[in-house]
């Protein structure tokens, strides 16, 4: 039986975040009688409001804390039964990387190693699940032409994407090494409602809307493939219940821009939901100095994931964007 569905409770970490958010949403939504503990430091990147809506929920425990505490963890531990972890806590901000990089490396690198070692030991030798969830960044970037697939080369480039690359290769050591049984998870970039402010979506709507420039890097060109959240939550769970151990799966929206483009996409539907009496909100984009190192094209072929366990991306960008914008629109104008 999967784990997920034992009577038991799952250990989820960084769910204040923007993924791990909508991600316990979605699962207690489908698996209303699972226990989910959501262990997060509220690092800056971390809001308990973003998962208010389950604070009287008697099946959801929140407690604030750091994945490298190794006492608290294994406290957990002590006290209920895990029968599952999902890590999604990290540091998530590849800018944030560049400037001050020892963090990352801590809690990216640190953490995964506490999880892991605190589930091998109480867990010992038991059949229970551990799911990383990673990022397609750890293959480096790609020319203009080409996917990342499951077989791709490890090729990290910045601080924040070598920590997740050297986290996944623990996640598979404490599988070849010790058995357990771990799945890992490499996704594309995620929008949708509940992502920080910092990044790149929400920095374009925010500055459109309070009439500031809308700042894109470099020349604009880099591309990116965008997976809607609510898509990405699914396919976890999917990995989560049915994935076969030591397997890695890829997850991918199909939906490749530009960033020059998806800054014009969201104006023309600010143009039209909100419009400025300044005229088009194209006119605040502004291009700046590009970031260090910055990938050029990362792309997802998620044949294998699509193949195997049934899993396809559903909502079309242009929808998703919408009600990104939407939700987006009703947290800064009620600021
Ligand atoms: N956002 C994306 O587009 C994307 C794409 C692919 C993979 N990922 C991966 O998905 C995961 C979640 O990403 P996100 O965008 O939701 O990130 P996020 O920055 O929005 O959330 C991270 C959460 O982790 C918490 N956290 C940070 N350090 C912690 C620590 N030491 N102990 C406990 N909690 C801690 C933060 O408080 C925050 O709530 C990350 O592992 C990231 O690498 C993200």
């Amino acid at each position: 039986m999967a784990s997920h569905l034992l009577n038991n409770a799952i250990l989820i970490t960084g769910g204040a975040g923007f993924i791990g958010s909508n991600f316990i949403s979605y699962f207690l939504g489908k698996y209303p009688k699972t226990n989910v503990i959501n262990l997060d430091k509220l690092t800056y990147a971390g809001d308990i409001k973003n998962t208010a809506e389950l604070a009287k929920n008697p099946n959801y425990t929140f407690v604030e804390g750091d994945i490298c505490d190794t006492e608290l963890v294994k406290n957990l531990f002590h006290e209920h039964t895990i029968s599952g972890v999902i890590n999604f806590a990290a540091e998530s901000h590849v800018d944030n990387s560049i400037s001050s990089p020892k963090q990352f490396i801590k809690t990216n690198i640190e953490g995964t190693f506490t999880l892991l070692e605190v589930a091998r030991k109480f867990w010992n030798g038991k059949n229970y699940r551990f799911h990383h969830i990673s990022t397609d960044e750890v293959y480096g970037s790609l020319g203009i032409d080409g996917f990342f697939t499951e077989k791709s080369s490890y090729q990290p480039n910045s601080p924040y994407s070598a920590s997740k690359a050297s986290s996944d290769f623990l996640v598979r050591s404490y599988h070849h090494t010790y058995g357990m049984n771990v799945v890992t998870s490499n996704c594309s970039n995620n929008y949708g409602p509940k992502q920080h402010d910092e990044k790149l979506i929400p920095t374009i709507i925010k500055s459109a809307i309070k009439g500031l420039k809308i700042p894109i890097y470099g020349n604009g060109k880099n591309v990116r493939d965008w997976l809607f959240v609510e898509d990405h939550c699914k396919g976890i769970d999917v990995i989560y219940s049915h994935g076969v151990a030591g397997e890695t799966y890829l997850l991918g929206g199909n939906n490749e821009f530009d960033n020059l483009t998806i800054a014009n996409k969201i104006c023309e539907i600010l143009d039209k939901k909100v419009p400025s009496n300044k005229g088009s909100y194209k006119n605040q984009i502004e291009f700046v100095e590009d970031r260090l190192g910055h990938d050029f094209r990362y792309a997802i072929d998620a044949s294998k994931i699509k193949a195997e366990l049934g899993w396809k991306s559903l909502e079309s960008f242009q929808s998703g964007l919408e009600k990104t914008v939407d939700w987006y629109l009703k947290k800064y104008q009620s600021k």
